[in-house]
């Protein structure tokens, strides 16, 4: 039996924070926790370390990376923020929000990392671990979710080892991630406009903003072929089992994600049943969600039955995830 390839694991703390920026330096590829999931890290202004990544996830190239920075000011050094930017900025940065911005002219994050758009996707991560490396780092670092590009976002360093085994320098273990869904992203060029839906509820943007968000999932940016939010095409977040999605009853030998107390007709004789969240909590939900998908996967059930989710708050992004997981999808996402 051949012995799979390990990637190096160190438990957060300054060795490994001190372990990951030196690597970094060096073009290297590091895992990370955020409070959303974990990312794959690369040094932004390096352009064969962002092409590495690109290899070691087998994401296209056309699909632009978000640049992590540890605060407003060094955001600022990469995009412009308009008045309605700057002010969810100040409210909701640090945290689970991505904002497209039009590049800053003294931007120098790789042209490949943005795929060669004119504008570039900004997030200022509150974990501990990540914003110590940011500050250690001191440059913007890339980091898409730590997966093989097309598969479930990994919230546990295991995840990511099962993704990325061997193909990256390190990863840096900090436990789950609390939030466990990907950050909203708001493009902020003119109007702010609802890219993907996230940590950050839709209703808190509106309540700061004081208006509506309109919803561009995968539009195009300004006529040219580039997509708005390429990641957002729906083959993303696929685990191999094929999802149901909104069943009332559940067929023999298939697995079952529940959310709340109910348990739908059939239940008793799922091969493998988790439930997101048993009191039925939104925040709770989001959190469990990645890692039962992945363990319902793992079964190898003829399906994954999935009760009705709730579409207030953060239900609107595990419901956009789930459906994205239950989307037709061609073999090379996978
Ligand atoms: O929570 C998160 O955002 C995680 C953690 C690691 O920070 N990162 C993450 O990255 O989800 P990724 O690469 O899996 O998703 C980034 C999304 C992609 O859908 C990409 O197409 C979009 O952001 N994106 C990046 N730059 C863009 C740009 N300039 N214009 C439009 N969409 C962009
Ligand atoms: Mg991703």
């Amino acid at each position: 039996m051949t012995v799979p390839l390990k990637t190096p694991v160190l438990k957060t703390g300054a060795a490994a924070v001190e372990e990951a920026t030196r690597l970094l330096a060096a073009g290297g590829l590091v895992a990370f926790p955020t409070e959303t999931v974990y990312g794959l890290g690369a040094d932004a202004t390096n352009g064969r370390a962002v092409a590495r990544l690109y290899e070691a996830k087998g994401r296209p190239s056309f699909n632009p990376l978000i640049a992590h920075v540890v605060d407003l000011k060094a955001a600022q050094a990469l995009g412009r923020l308009n008045a309605k930017a700057a002010r969810l900025a100040k409210t909701f940065w640090p945290g689970p929000l991505t904002m497209v911005l039009p590049k800053a002219a003294k931007c120098r994050v790789s042209d490949l990392a943005t795929a060669g758009l004119d504008t570039i996707a900004v997030r200022v991560p509150d974990h501990k671990v990540a914003r110590d490396i940011l500050a250690g780092f001191g440059k913007p670092v890339v980091a898409p979710s730590a997966n093989r590009s097309g598969h479930v976002s990994p919230t546990r360093a295991e995840h990511v080892q099962a993704d990325l085994a061997g193909r990256i320098d390190l990863i840096i273990d900090g436990g789950p991630t609390p939030v466990g869904i990907e950050s909203t992203i708001i493009a902020c060029l003119e109007e702010p406009v609802l890219m993907r839906p996230g940590g950050v509820p839709r209703a808190a943007i509106e309540r700061v903003l004081g208006q509506k968000l309109a919803y561009a999932p995968s539009g195009f940016l300004r006529g040219n072929d580039a997509p708005l939010a390429p990641g957002m095409l729906p083959s993303h977040y696929a685990p191999r089992t094929r999802l149901r999605l909104n069943v009332d009853r559940v067929a023999p030998a298939e697995a079952l994600l529940l959310f709340g107390s109910g348990l739908p007709p059939g239940g008793k004789t799922a091969a493998k049943t988790l439930n997101l969240s048993a009191r039925g909590d939104l925040i709770e939900a989001a959190a469990n969600l990645f890692s039962h998908l992945r363990a319902l996967d793992a079964v190898g059930a003829s399906a994954i039955a999935v009760v009705p989710i709730p579409a207030e708050g953060l239900g609107e992004a595990i419901n956009d995830r789930l459906a994205r997981a239950a989307a037709p999808r061609p073999v090379s996402t996978r």
